[in-house]
């Protein structure tokens, strides 16, 4: 039995060398193999009985002592596995504070919905209201009630895309004013955005581009109203030196009609590229309400006046951001677009 328990004990040490390169589970095993019920320590204690009986004290003494060692050995076996598993669970799930965070890539604006979100912000805090129109019209809102008549030859100033012989794609938010007249009694202070639609293309026309049309209607209303509000428009929008100019033009629904000029922002007025050496960069056109535009939508023209105004808001980012070709503005290059976060 001496031997057995000796054979035990240098097995034991073995298995516990071995196994401490291992996994808790098979420590256990290990264990069981030795200290489980029918293990082989366990075997010891029930063989006591063949022990003649004057050996038996000593024997048991072997016995229990070794049960003891191995009890002792399996518990700081286990006691160190369990800290190696922590120290490898430990390294694997580090978390490296110090690693620059994984950021989601965020969309912007485009520069003519910032140009747009600018003009509403400028023109709504000086109590204008906004109005938008349907991109699909009527030959009368855009033409006919604006005094161009079938056969005027202002309908050549826009090449438009008709539809049918009275639905067209709108040509000019212009079709707005009349929208909104007809529906709407002075005092009127509108501001109108949207797309248009005319068949052109090239590097500062694209066959869709978006307009901003403005219209008051009041008692007593004149051009230097205009002038008045546009100076403040070209301020804010602007810089505080831009000043405007106001050159005669035509439109068919105002008059007179102008042209509006800007300062420019670059140069100051000395004559620069971006202004081809002229000092003024021309922004919008605008005018006084034609009388037959009022009497069209039911309004009488002895009693109200007003004035009108329409811009391209590519020509405005254009002028803002020096951008010298409007189709950089529709191909949506992003290298174009992430210039533009605000
Ligand atoms: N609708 C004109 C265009 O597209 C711009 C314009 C000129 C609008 C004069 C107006 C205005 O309201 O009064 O070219």
């Amino acid at each position: 039995m001496k031997e057995n328990i000796e054979r035990i004990r240098s097995e034991i040490a073995a298995g516990i060398e071995a196994v401490k390169g291992g996994t808790r589970q098979e420590l256990f095993e290990l264990k069981m193999k030795y200290l489980g019920k029918t293990g082989e320590i366990s075997a010891l204690s029930k063989g006591m009985r063949d022990v003649p009986a004057e050996e038996r004290p000593a024997m048991g003494k072997l016995v229990s002592e070794v049960r003891a060692w191995a009890e002792e050995q399996f518990s700081a076996t286990e006691e160190l596995l369990k800290q190696k598993e922590l120290e490898a669970r430990y390294k694997s799930e580090r978390v490296d504070v110090t690693m620059p965070a994984r950021f989601a890539e965020t969309g912007t604006l485009h520069p003519v919905s910032i140009v747009k979100k600018e003009i509403i912000e400028c023109f709504a805090g000086l109590g204008f209201e906004i109005y938008e129109g349907p991109e699909i019209e009527k030959d009368y809102y855009n033409f006919q009630a604006l005094n161009i008549p079938a056969d005027h030859p202002a309908r050549d100033m826009q090449d438009t895309f008709f539809i049918t012989g009275e639905y067209l794609l709108r040509s000019q938010t212009s079709s707005g004013q009349i929208r909104v007249m007809e529906n709407k009694k002075p005092p009127i202070k509108v501001l109108s955005p949207g797309r248009v639609y005319r068949s052109d293309s090239d590097a500062t026309h694209s066959p869709m581009f978006h307009q901003m049309e403005g219209l008051v209607v009041d008692k007593g209303i004149t051009l230097c109203d205009l002038k008045g509000l546009l100076d403040e428009f070209a301020r804010r929008m602007f810089t505080s030196e831009t000043k405007t100019r106001l050159r005669p033009s035509y439109f068919p629904f105002t008059e007179p009609s102008v042209e509006v000029d800007l300062s420019c922002h670059n140069c100051g007025g000395k004559g620069c590229r971006i202004c081809k050496g002229t000092g003024w960069i021309e922004i919008l056109g605008a005018g006084v309400v034609n009388r037959r535009v009022l009497e069209n939508c039911g309004i009488d023209p002895d009693v109200y006046t007003g004035f009108a105004f329409g811009m391209g808001l590519e020509r405005i980012a254009m002028i803002k951001y020096g951008v010298n070709d409007m189709r950089y503005l529709f191909e949506n290059d992003v290298r174009l677009l992430k210039q533009f976060k605000d």
